[in-house]
């Protein structure tokens, strides 16, 4: 069901630093930050050749990721994101299978203008993934 690995993402206690290191230490193409607020974070998209890394910093009071980065101060490995051809077929299969949808169940449009959804991570071993429709 799941296909690409379309992005990996990092949460980071400072975006503009975590952006100069992929830039000027890891030689990555590093794209502008965008305020994401309907999900609480500002993104930066750093654009591999295979996939892409997503920095993400906590915008506005209520983060999502804010408590991860309380436990996780220095910054770390916050989500994979995986392609669907169909989000709400995938979203059904999971759920009849026992997966745990994050949420309401609706997908959201995602940073990248697509609808995307969170499953639980205690029913992917201890990692939080994101499905994304392509
Ligand atoms: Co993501």
């Amino acid at each position: 069901m799941i296909g690409r690995l379309n992005h990996v993402a990092i949460a980071v206690p400072d975006l503009a630093a975590a952006a100069a290191t992929y830039r000027d230490v890891l030689g990555a193409t590093v794209r502008p930050p965008q305020a994401e607020p309907d999900h609480g974070v500002t993104v930066v998209f750093i654009e591999l050749p295979n996939t892409k890394i997503e920095l993400l910093e906590p915008l506005g009071e209520n983060s999502p990721i804010a408590a991860f980065l309380a436990k996780n101060p220095s910054g770390g490995i916050h989500h994979v994101c995986y392609e669907v051809e169909d989000i709400l077929a995938a979203r059904d299969k999971l759920k009849a299978g026992g997966a745990r949808v994050l949420g309401t169940g609706e997908p959201k449009i995602g940073a990248h203008g697509k609808p995307v959804l969170f499953l639980h991570p205690k029913d992917f071993m201890g990692t939080l993934v994101e499905l994304e429709q392509v």
